[in-house]
């Protein structure tokens, strides 16, 4: 069964309270649920009120406290039709139902973790809890009433502000929580166990304290050091950026090992995948620092963009999550270096939503139809979502922008808004006509724009000619041109930027051009000598770029350009044609060639002083197997593009050798670990001079020694990786695990690293080595965390071994998936994406790709989940 936007209307009841009372109980939990309701306005007096529901089972319903009759209902695990219900005065119905929390292997609804019951609601999970109007455009304040064991369950927790507790019979007692913001049910939490805390307080900018509460496993709670600092910064930030203020007494987070996703912005009781929270030196990376810090902050964000203002049906997703992704994106470059975070953002994006939005499951940011929602937390949602709104923001200018979100704040405060009502607040606060900008959140694909320029000397015009093109995506033929705004900048030959006397043919903003034909011609004049040309500078627009460049004019703007995520996207430019050049000439066995000019830019970039270390480690780290197999396109053979850039690779190490040698030495971090984003930037430029070392002298001798000093887990797992990818199967490799995996035993999240790293060897053997792991007790087939650092990281992120000639892992994957669907389908569906580019490959490898997705196709026990992404995977 499809929804589709145009399908919606509001629903035939009101809302007005909520009062819940949970009697826990590991597999039989009492959920009594009080609803008052009203009918709205103008509704038929007959309509019966529908409440949703999946596998409930009804035991109790009740009508101003009294039975209804087994005739004015029809119950089933989906629904609860009631008939006959009051046409013009209030009413409450109390649903009973009973509920298994232990067998909850889906975890959606209440569940069990280690121990400690926890729920995850969006989207549609707290229909697995009562039978209730479980869309986002209902809302109602919640009162909560928590009764459980007492000895098992000293924290019991909900959303809101704490109303009191106390004992309640023989060993149980029971805690109430008042949450006075109106809210959808996909914001309710619940949280019962025994579990350690962390506590602080922030002071807000009217001066109210604030209680913070992080709670964690006992024994970790050191390791909740860092999300709570991140935390303070996160409401500080958005407190001085936005002008957003917490709304109640307590703000809570709660750390659990078994969760679906990252984390969950549930009013007031944050639940996250403790990935997201535990860190400390001797455990995590500076990415998983890196990640925590973005995603507290993400989360905290959410109270205002998701929470205070909620999305008023699913299709509005990236209303929320788009705005939220941008909001956490601008903490992150404030937090740390900006130029740095623009360019992991982008890569991020363009090896994870490009594909998606140039394959079978390619969507708009706000879609028009769904199947399963659960399907919709893409990447596209997200990361282009944050991308349309960054591009409102290129758009308007800071103060525009600003006036904007204000606006939207003041106008939406409390309700359950849509993208149109977004999008308005910025006409109305700019006075821009925002229509055709709108396109971005209508039109799926990734916008192609071509462009040629030439230059005349004798009337210093320099003309620039734009076409956009945006492809056709499932559903979707015919594309109207968008209004793309492309940040640029006309480089003179001393490095200075020209500054244009006029502009013919469009407009131009500051350094922003807007184009919005589909053909179009600048022209700009006062322009003394020919400029190089830098276009789409901080990645302005989420756009493919054709752009015939020299390679003396990339170098140019790798030297001089003074957006410095521009300088980066100029050296991969120069970067990309020897990689693909190389991936054909392995294909066809020819001598792998690489351009000097490449060698020497990535080598002067490396060495120049004045640039930051993360700046320079992100130079030297070459566009992925994957970047290149997306920009070759088609008919991709991984084990050519893998072979082909490890020649790139050796080639660089050689003529670097010294060089890498010099920053080995001198990045080494003095003193004990920090976080910081400059110390983390000096290991990562010393771990991929590392790395090139190995490729250089071809022995694991220098990472078996950095692994045997490290005093850090970035250090670390950065030379485990080394030696496991490029020196596999060696003693000093099998050594190096073995000591990596009696040291951390135990510690779960550190053992994730170690089968990721694992998984990601590259070459014929992964499939067996995966085989293996599997049968290692710590691997946990139900545990998400456990299932994607083995199964999910083979798949998303071991090109040669997955996509093995034979097919075998394809096969692999069909098998997994048919077996983690019964148990949990969101977890099976979110694994069986990483096929999204399966039409890429060359014929032989796509035959066995089609054939193991059709064999899953076959099963008829399929979840929703599964069979929505294959459907569509095979279709489109
Ligand atoms: N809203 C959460 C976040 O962005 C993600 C929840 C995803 N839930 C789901 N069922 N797909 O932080
Ligand atoms: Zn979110």
């Amino acid at each position: 069964q499809i929804i589709h936007l145009a399908d919606y209307r509001p629903t035939d009841f009101v809302l007005e309270r909520v009062d819940l009372t949970f009697e826990l109980d590991p597999t039989n939990t009492k959920v009594e649920a009080r609803l008052i309701f009203h009918r709205r306005e103008g509704v038929d007096p007959s309509a019966p009120l529908v409440l949703d529901g999946d596998e409930l089972t009804l035991s109790g319903l009740l009508l101003d406290q009294n039975e209804i009759p087994a005739s004015q209902y029809d119950a089933t695990p989906e629904s609860l039709v009631i008939r006959d219900l009051p046409a013009e005065t209030p009413f409450e119905i109390t649903v009973t139902t009973f509920i298994n929390p232990e067998a909850n292997s889906q975890l959606m609804g209440l569940y069990r973790t280690s121990g400690v019951y926890c729920t995850q609601c969006e989207a549609e999970g707290f229909r697995r809890i009562t039978y209730f109007p479980d869309r986002p455009d209902v809302l109602a304040p919640y009162t909560i009433t928590i009764i459980a064991d007492k000895a098992a369950n000293p924290h019991l927790l909900s959303n809101g502000n704490f109303l009191g507790g106390g004992n309640y019979d023989e060993g149980r007692h029971f805690a109430a929580w008042f949450d006075p913001h109106p809210k959808p049910s996909y914001l309710f939490a619940l949280v019962a166990g025994d579990l350690g805390v962390v506590e602080d307080t922030f002071t807000t900018m009217s001066g109210r304290e604030v209680k913070l509460k992080i709670y964690v496993e006992h024994g970790k709670e050191p390791r909740a050091a860092y999300a709570m600092d991140a935390l303070k910064r996160s409401m500080k930030w958005d407190e001085e950026r936005f002008g957003r203020e917490y709304d109640l007494d307590i703000f809570m987070i709660v750390a659990v090992s078994d969760f679906n996703m990252g984390a969950m912005e549930n009013k007031g009781l944050n639940v996250f995948n403790d990935k997201y929270v535990l860190a400390d030196p001797e455990t995590a990376t500076d990415q998983d620092y890196a990640n925590i810090e973005a995603i507290i902050a993400h989360e905290y964000f959410h109270n205002w963009t998701g929470n205070r203002i909620t999305c008023r049906d699913w299709f509005q997703l990236c209303l929320k999550e788009g705005l939220t992704v941008y909001r956490d994106h601008e903490f992150s470059a404030d937090q740390r270096s900006r130029p740095v975070k623009r360019i992991a953002e982008v890569r991020h994006l363009k090896s994870e939503q490009f594909p998606e939005d140039a394959g079978p499951l390619a969507h708009p940011v706000r879609p028009t139809k769904y199947r399963e929602i659960n399907n919709f937390y893409t990447t596209t949602v997200y990361e282009k979502g944050s991308e349309v709104t960054r591009m409102i923001a290129t758009l308007l200018g800071k103060a525009d922008f600003k006036a904007g979100m204000d606006l939207y704040f003041e106008r939406h405060d409390g309700q359950a808004a849509t993208v149109e009502d977004f999008v308005k607040c910025f006409e109305d606060a700019s006075g821009r006509d925002l229509k055709q900008f709108s396109l971005w959140y209508q039109q799926a694909g990734t916008p192609l724009v071509t462009v040629s320029s030439s230059y005349e000397q004798a009337s210093g015009t320099f003309t620039l000619s734009l076409e956009q093109m945006i492809p056709a995506t499932p559903g979707q033929t015919a594309k109207e041109p968008m209004h793309i705004p492309l940040s640029f900048a006309l480089i003179l030959d001393n490095g200075s930027l020209a500054t244009p006397t006029a502009v013919k043919g469009g407009e131009v903003t500051g350094d922003v051009l807007h184009l919005t034909e589909r053909k179009q011609t600048f022209t700009f004049s006062g322009i003394s000598s020919r400029p190089v040309l830098s276009l789409n500078r901080s990645f302005s627009a989420p756009i493919n770029l054709h752009l015939d460049q020299t390679p003396a004019d990339l170098a140019h703007i790798a030297r001089h350009d003074t957006d410095l995520f521009a300088r980066w996207q100029a050296l991969t430019d120069l970067a990309i044609p020897n990689l693909m050049q190389a991936a054909r000439d392995a294909r066809d066995g020819k001598e792998i060639g690489c351009d000097p000019a490449l060698i020497s830019a990535l080598l002067e970039a490396a060495a120049d002083e004045t640039l930051e270390p993360a700046f320079r480690a992100q130079v030297l780290t070459l566009p992925s197997e994957a970047d290149i197999a997306r920009e070759l396109g088609g008919n991709n053979d991984p084990d050519a593009i893998h072979a082909g850039r490890n020649a790139i690779l050796s080639a660089v190490a050689k003529a670097g050798a010294k060089a890498f040698l010099a920053l080995f030495d001198s990045m080494k971090v003095a003193g004990p670990y920090t976080p910081d984003a400059a110390s983390a930037g000096k290991r990562s430029l010393r771990n991929i001079a590392l790395s090139y070392l190995t490729y250089a002298d071809g022995t694991p001798a220098r990472a078996a020694e950095a692994f045997a000093t490290a005093d850090n887990m970035t250090d670390l797992a950065q030379a485990l990786t080394v030696l496991a990818h490029r020196f596999p199967d060696t003693p000093e490799t099998t050594a190096a695990l073995d000591t990596f995996l009696k040291r951390f035993d135990g510690n779960a999240l550190v053992i994730d690293k170690w089968f990721s790293i694992q998984a990601t060897i590259p070459g014929a053997g992964a499939l067996a080595r995966i085989r293996a792991l599997m049968e290692n007790p710590r691997f946990v087939a139900n545990n998400p965390n456990r299932v994607r650092s083995l199964i999910g990281t083979f798949a998303f992120s071991n090109p040669t071994g997955f996509n093995h000639p034979d097919g075998e892992g394809y096969r692999f994957l069909a098998e997994q998936i048919l077996a983690i669907d019964p148990r949990n389908p969101q977890l099976a569906a979110r694994i069986l994406t990483s096929m999204r580019s399966w039409r890429s490959l060359e014929p032989q490898r796509a035959d066995h790709a089609r054939s193991a997705l059709m064999t899953i196709e076959r099963s008829e026990t399929l979840s929703t989940d599964v069979r929505d992404i294959v459907e569509r995977m095979l279709k489109g």
